[in-house]
């Protein structure tokens, strides 16, 4: 064998590994996370999880009052908690919030997006204002804030906490991969169908800045979108709780560790990808 002229060297340390434990490698602590979509739902779900593991937590949200779990939130954890009225289809707004966040928090080492919508309109009766609402929540809202989010980890200056960069985590869905059943949300699973290609081009785009992006796809879960849907189309109930084949509808629990582990140094090696939390459904289904 040949030997090329010039080689990189390997990093060869053997014992690295041995450094870090599971319980150090998903510390949030001293990180300060924003969620956006977390007045309630999925988004307040994750702030419990990162403040659960030390992080500090700025919440986004358009909701004129945060769902009761928030007082629990505020009250529970030894982390700073923060809600910030904002809409993040504003990029005028959103970046006056954000600066806002930096002034109060000191920094941004994470993100994560929950914000959206999901509205069920036949495909040909969907008027354009309706599509484009839901565009400019799940598409854009997720593209402003992570630029908002990644220009910030790009200039902050390193801790012994988070040496560089940052992590971003999108909530996409499982309906960016396959037709909702009983829903007809063409434009919603066009939306998380971006989301999760953003998360790829991103990951790349980005690497080189030290910030990592990826999104995870949950089928369905328990939270108050998808219980207003039930209450109105109340044969969903079924679909959600047999189609998938573990048989049950997802809690919030089930997404915790998932996102704990994106936005942690657990997935230091972990970009451009997207983790599907389907109850199998991805895989196949039951109905
Ligand atoms: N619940 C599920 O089964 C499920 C499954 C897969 C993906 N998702 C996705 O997870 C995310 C959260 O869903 P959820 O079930 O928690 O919904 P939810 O309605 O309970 O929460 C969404 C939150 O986003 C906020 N929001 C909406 N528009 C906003 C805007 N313009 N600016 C700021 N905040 C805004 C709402 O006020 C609300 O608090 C959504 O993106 C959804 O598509 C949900």
């Amino acid at each position: 064998m040949t030997t090329p002229a010039s080689t990189v060297p390997l990093d060869r340390n053997p014992d690295k590994f041995l450094t870090r434990t599971v319980h150090d490698l998903l510390s949030l602590k001293g990180r300060t996370i924003v969620i956006t979509g977390a007045g309630r739902g999925l988004g307040l779900a994750f702030a419990f999880a990162v403040a659960e593991v030390g992080g500090n937590v700025a919440i986004i949200d358009l909701l004129d009052k945060p769902h009761d779990h928030f007082n629990k939130l505020q009250s529970e954890f030894n982390v700073k908690v923060k809600l910030y009225k904002s809409d993040v289809t504003s990029y005028a707004t959103l970046e006056k919030t954000f600066g806002e966040i930096v002034t109060d928090f000191g920094r941004i080492d994470g993100l994560v997006t929950a914000a959206g919508i999901c509205l069920d309109e036949p495909f040909l009766e969907r008027g354009a204002e309706s599509v484009a609402r839901t565009m400019n929540i799940n598409v854009l809202g997720t593209y402003y804030a992570a630029q908002l989010a990644a220009a910030q980890m790009a200039k902050q200056e390193p801790t012994d906490f988070n040496p560089r960069g940052g992590s971003i985590v999108f909530i996409a869905s499982i309906a960016a991969h396959v037709a909702s059943k009983g829903q007809t949300t063409s434009d919603y699973c066009a939306s998380k169908g971006a989301v999760v290609s953003l998360a790829k081009a991103l990951g790349v785009e980005l690497s080189s800045i030290g910030v990592r992006v990826n999104s995870i796809s949950p089928g369905y879960m328990l939270t108050d979108m998808t219980i207003d849907l039930c209450d109105k189309y109340p044969w969903l109930a079924d679909i959600m709780t047999n189609e998938p084949p573990m048989r049950r509808i997802g809690d919030r629990t089930d997404l915790k560790v998932p996102v704990v582990y994106l936005l942690s140094d657990a997935s230091a090696y972990h970009t451009s990808d997207d983790i599907l939390i389907t109850g199998g459904i991805h895989a196949g289904r039951l109905l």
